[in-house]
């Protein structure tokens, strides 16, 4: 028998990533149980991870308040959930826009009388090195005026109704903040890593008032912004629907957060063992 060197190829390539990227299928019953009628805000719905999200949450008969710029991306959502039988609005806005921003977040406390679950999602990376964004300040005001500074003050604005529906609260971060800092990613980690703390704390102080503070920390995800990168598309990875499910299946949790399985090992390795991984790099 002759052995195909390019179908043992896949085949290998298949299995690592199931055993690195196992799938998570919440329980149907539970989502529609936790979802339906409540009202849930996602940010960064448009497209990738919070597109898939958007598309399970309607499955489920949620209730939706969307954001991100695509405007006519988010009509033809809320044009879908509504014909699902949900409800649904949309802000389209550049969330770096701080002026834009305050208006959203006094449209969401005065029209949203209830909220059960925010979805801090929205974001972007960038890869460069520091010394070649000397005269690229933007470079990091960009990635921190998104990925924590307009989900602060979200979080801020619905903090009332998330504290009267005993709400969730989920950010979607990124499993390499878990890891020594890497080459070539100062703005995008130092912005992630900051809102990490930030709900990170939140966490602790808002147990009491029974809001639920939760960080996912995703692997690659085969999406936009994963994929601008010749050098990640052909790793494994998950799709956005399969990282949807992880934010979901979290969320029907009161765990604080989501690590793939083998970040629990291998990140406190990492950190332990860092000058030697600094030398890798
Ligand atoms: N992909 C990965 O490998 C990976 C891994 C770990 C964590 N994550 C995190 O997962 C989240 C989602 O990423 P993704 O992979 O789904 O990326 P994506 O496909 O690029 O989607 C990003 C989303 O954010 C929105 N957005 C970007 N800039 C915005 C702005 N200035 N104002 C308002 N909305 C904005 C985009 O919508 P518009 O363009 O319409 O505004 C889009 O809906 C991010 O927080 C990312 O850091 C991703």
């Amino acid at each position: 028998m002759r052995i195909n060197p390019y179908l043992c190829t896949v085949k290998a390539n298949e299995l690592v990533r199931r055993i690195l990227y196992p799938r998570a299928n919440p329980d149907e019953n539970r989502m529609s149980k936790a979802f339906a009628n409540s009202w849930v805000v996602v940010t960064g719905a448009s497209r990738g991870i919070g597109e898939a999200l958007v598309r399970r949450l309607i499955a489920s008969h949620a209730n939706l308040f969307l954001i991100a710029r695509d405007e006519a991306k988010l009509q033809a959502l809320c044009a879908e959930a509504r014909e699902a039988g949900c409800e649904a609005r949309y802000c389209a806005l550049d969330l770096r826009n701080r002026e834009r921003l305050d208006l959203l977040c006094q449209q969401l406390r005065e029209t949203l009388s209830r909220v059960d679950y925010l979805f801090c999602n929205a974001g972007k990376s960038i890869h460069r090195d520091i010394l070649d964004a000397q005269d690229r300040m933007h470079d990091f005001d960009r990635t921190m005026d998104l990925n924590y500074r307009a989900h602060v003050a979200l979080t801020l604005a619905l903090l009332p109704q998330l504290s009267e529906s005993r709400g969730h609260i989920l950010y979607t971060s990124s499993v390499s903040t878990l890891y020594p800092p890497a080459p070539g990613w100062s703005a995008y980690h130092a912005s992630k890593c900051a809102a990490n703390t930030w709900y990170e704390t939140a966490r602790t102080e808002w147990k009491r008032r029974g809001i639920c503070v939760q960080v996912a920390y995703l692997p690659l995800v085969h999406t936009g912004m994963a994929d601008v990168n010749p050098a990640y598309r052909n790793l494994p990875g998950y799709s956005a629907d399969e990282a949807a499910c992880q934010l979901l299946g979290l969320s029907l949790t009161r765990r604080f957060s989501y690590k793939p399985w083998w970040a629990h090992l291998s990140a406190p390795v990492a950190n332990l063992f860092s000058p030697i991984v600094k030398l890798f790099y």
